[in-house]
């Protein structure tokens, strides 16, 4: 018997005020795709939406779930705007789809956020399920609703809140995955360590070369207690006024850094990377956070890989990306700092002169 067999599938029920939904996260529940789509009440006339990549890759797992063609779309991220919307509006119409029929989202985030879109607008909305196919969309995209495309002039201007049927996520899916993709999700991971539970926090240190091995003994606890995070900030905050404000942690000079270098230099998990670095500076700085908890932080992401490089980025520029970003509300700036691992406050004073530091103290350029 294959050992993966013996890993418990873990599933629970995703609760918010729009809809209740399942999750199940188990080493080969592609092949029960068709049984849960059932069970779920997912219309019987189902259409995947995939990428060239993925479905190169995993065609194969999702053999008998639906009779039609797959509507593949391109999924980097320069492909997440309207017009790849606009040709799954063209598939759903050719074959004449309407709200008894589900799309089924079959990738990564990119294909999520977009087939999501689709889904809730077309015919102002049809039944969604995802299968995330990167660590990303399995831990983080899949879960909560947020469906969305990219403007030229910013990154998911356009979108909906969209919850899904059900979510089934397959961590052997992963084994294609690039390791610099699979890392980036992980960054995702130490984030939820950070914000929720030192216990995966240290999960992640103790296991990182089977993490980096994909063995699903570890894997799948990992991703579930992910999932579990997510969803129970999800549920107690569904459109994102208070609790799930914590998911923003490292995501402010994240979102900044991921900004001023065109989103060409980071995948987005790395630019998250040294923005939690630049909060626990600053909150190390500020007395709120103990230095010893950070070097913690800074010895998991040095041990994790390569980031890219940053010293050629003025602080300054950094600064004005921060102050542009959708977190400014009112003119306050909304900040998530850590006070221990497994523990965070949002503050609302923070100066720009503290943020100046913040980002000199992960290397980026001062003036
Ligand atoms: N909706 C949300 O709440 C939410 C949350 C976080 C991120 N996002 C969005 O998610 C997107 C990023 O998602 P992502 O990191 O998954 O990127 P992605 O969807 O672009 O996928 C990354 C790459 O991995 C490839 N890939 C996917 N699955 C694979 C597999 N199993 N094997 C081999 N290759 C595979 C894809 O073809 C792509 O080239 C961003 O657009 C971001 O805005 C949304
Ligand atoms: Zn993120």
């Amino acid at each position: 018997m294959n050992p993966s067999e013996t890993i418990p599938a873990v599933r629970f029920a995703v609760r918010t005020p729009s809809r209740e939904y399942p999750i199940e996260i188990a080493i080969g529940v592609t092949a029960r795709l068709g049984s849960l789509l059932d069970a779920a009440g997912a219309p019987a006339r189902r259409l995947i939406v995939s990428s060239p990549t993925v479905w190169r890759f995993h065609q194969s797992a999702f053999n008998g779930v639906t009779q039609h063609e797959p509507i593949l779309i391109p999924d980097g991220e320069r492909f997440k705007h309207l017009a790849t919307v606009g040709r799954i509006y063209d598939a759903l119409i050719r074959v004449g789809a309407d709200r008894a029929t589900s799309l089924i989202a079959i990738g990564g985030g990119v294909v999520g956020d977009v087939a999501g879109l689709a889904a809730a607008t077309y015919l102002r909305g049809i039944p969604l399920v995802h299968v995330p196919t990167t660590l990303l969309a399995q831990v983080d995209s899949a879960i909560g609703g947020k469906v969305g495309v990219n403007h030229p002039l910013g990154k998911n201007l356009i979108g909906a809140f969209h919850q899904p049927l059900m979510v089934a996520v397959d961590p052997a899916l992963l084994a294609t995955l690039p390791r610099r993709e699979f890392r980036a999700g992980l960054y995702e991971v130490v984030k939820y360590g950070m914000i929720a539970s030192r216990s995966l926090f240290e999960k992640i240190v103790d296991g990182l070369p089977v993490l980096f091995a994909r063995e699903p003994g570890l894997l799948v606890p990992v991703i579930a207690e992910s999932c579990r995070i997510k969803a129970a900030t999800v549920e107690a905050d569904e459109r994102e006024s208070g609790p799930r404000r914590a998911l923003n942690f490292g995501h402010t000079v994240g979102h900044a850094l991921e900004a001023i270098t065109k989103y060409r230099r980071f995948r987005h998990g790395e630019a998250v990377a040294y923005g939690m670095l630049a909060a626990g500076a600053l909150a190390v700085a500020r007395g709120a956070l103990a230095e010893s908890d950070l070097t913690a932080l800074r010895m998991l992401i040095t041990k994790m890989g390569p980031l890219p490089a940053v010293a050629d980025l003025p602080a300054s520029q950094a600064l004005e990306a921060v102050t542009r970003d959708k977190k400014v509300i009112a003119g306050k700036l909304h900040f998530v700092l850590p006070t221990a691992i497994g523990q965070t406050i949002t503050v609302a004073d923070v100066t720009p002169e503290e943020l100046t530091r913040a980002v000199e103290a992960i290397g980026l350029k001062s003036a």
